[in-house]
């Protein structure tokens, strides 16, 4: 099965109507609420000590869905990443919005599912760009 592009780009529409540019400061704030679960971290340089229930989000945007190593992703976001996904401002607003709604549109199955539970409601624009900040 081959990714949807219609619907990639219709789930993003409708998560992120007018996406705007982030504000890295107000991000880091937003974080807070990403860190019990997420840690960034650059090989032994910790940016922000945070949990191991989710991967390490440090360089995440630009990088293929699914692909830090030695992390247990569920099978749909691995799925993802192989048909093509990778992250960007507006499909990690569209992610983090509704991880399993996301990616059940990515892949076109209603069967697929998100290991993340956690829905962020507002400032994905601001953590996307407080995790571009951190990027050396
Ligand atoms: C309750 C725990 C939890 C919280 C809180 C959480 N996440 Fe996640 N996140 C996860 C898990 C678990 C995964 C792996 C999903 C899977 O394997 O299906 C994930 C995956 C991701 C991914 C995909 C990473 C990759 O390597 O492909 C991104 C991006 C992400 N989360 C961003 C965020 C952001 C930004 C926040 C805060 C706004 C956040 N998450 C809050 C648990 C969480």
């Amino acid at each position: 099965m081959s990714l949807k592009y219609a619907a990639l780009i219709a789930a993003t529409v409708f998560a992120a109507p007018a996406f705007a540019e982030g504000d890295a400061a107000k991000g880091e704030k937003t974080f807070k609420k990403c860190k019990s679960c997420h840690m960034i971290k650059n090989g032994d340089d910790i940016i922000v000590k945070g949990g191991k229930t989710g991967p390490n989000l440090y360089g995440v945007i630009g990088r293929t869905a699914g692909t830090v190593e030695g992390y247990k992703y569920g099978k749909s976001i691995v799925d993802a990443g192989e048909q093509g996904l990778v992250w960007d401002a507006e499909s990690v607003a569209a992610f983090t919005a509704d991880p399993k709604g996301y990616l059940k549109e990515v892949l076109d199955d209603s069967k697929a599912k998100s290991k993340m539970s956690f829905r962020l409601k507002k400032g994905a624009e601001d953590v996307v760009a407080y995790l571009e900040s951190v990027v050396e």
